[in-house]
């Protein structure tokens, strides 16, 4: 599997003119690169040129949907319409979104089974709010292992063996976030722990076979400069990027990075 970056633009930036921009740099620096997958989630209203105009190593993603497929719901938008955007995927139960509009498991739960009605592959995240969840040595308290579980378990609810191909998992620990005050990065072995959680989660639920290929992501002030250090575990598919992904020259740095030390990892039969 080729490793996954996901750039994850929230809302921004503020107009056509500089997405346009921002979108034509990074296709340019990245079109040539083959052996790293590249998903952009612009905002909604970006989607339409861009999916116009975006090369084959380039996939295209929603930021969020609702959980019908069309009516009387102001303000939203279908996994049925993101399909038609070319949208082949779907970010889901971002921090920011629980927060800001107050969205729960269940919500997100039926918003992933309305996605995978749409054909939409979901990227989930989940993690923790507070890194008091550490104990003072940095080890994990037994805290976050109960939170990240039972919200991967109340996301997954109802979701059946063959649908669970679609879902990637993204572990993006809230205080790791660049813009929560004080934000930085979690530790590739924070990242390492919370993925042996998922896979053990994702092994009671379902089997062996779908916690090993089950594509786990890292989030969380992720740039040029650590991406490579959360990719070199062994378990982590891939990282979800924030900040750095509405800056073109940083964000292509990353993907280049990611592509160097992939070709590197290869030959040393990484996974
Ligand atoms: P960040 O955002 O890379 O700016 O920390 C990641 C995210 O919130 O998805």
């Amino acid at each position: 599997m080729k490793p996954l970056i996901v750039a994850n633009w929230k809302m921004n930036p503020i107009s056509r003119k500089q997405a346009e921009h921002l979108f034509g740099s990074i296709r340019k620096e990245i079109c040539g690169i083959q052996n790293v997958e590249v998903i952009l989630c612009p905002p909604f209203i970006y989607l339409d040129f861009i999916s116009k105009k975006t090369s084959k190593n380039i996939k295209l993603g929603g930021q969020n949907i609702f959980w019908d497929r069309q009516g009387p719901y102001t303000g939203e938008i279908s996994p049925q319409m993101l399909k038609d955007m070319g949208c082949d995927y779907v970010i889901l139960g971002h921090s920011e979104r629980k927060k800001n509009f107050q969205e729960t498991n269940e919500f997100i739960n039926k918003k992933i089974k309305a996605s995978l009605k749409s054909r939409l592959k979901i990227i989930l995240c989940v993690g923790e709010e507070s890194r008091n969840s550490f104990n003072e040595d940095g080890r994990w308290t037994g805290e976050v292992d109960l939170i990240l579980k039972e919200q991967v378990l109340q996301c997954l609810e109802g979701i059946d063996e063959p649908q669970v191909a679609n879902i990637i998992i993204a572990y993006e620990p809230v205080w790791a976030i660049s813009t929560v005050e004080s934000g930085c990065a979690a530790t590739p072995n924070d990242a390492l722990s919370a993925s042996l959680l998922i896979r053990k989660t994702m092994h009671q639920k379902y089997n062996e076979k779908i916690a090993r290929s089950l594509r786990i992501l890292y989030g969380g002030s992720v740039d040029s400069k650590n991406a490579v250090d959360f990719m070199k575990e062994d378990g982590i598919d891939g990282v979800l990027v924030g900040g750095a992904s509405i800056n073109s020259s940083e964000f292509t740095r990353l993907v280049k990075a990611v592509s160097g030390q992939y070709l590197s990892a290869e030959q040393r039969n990484y996974r």
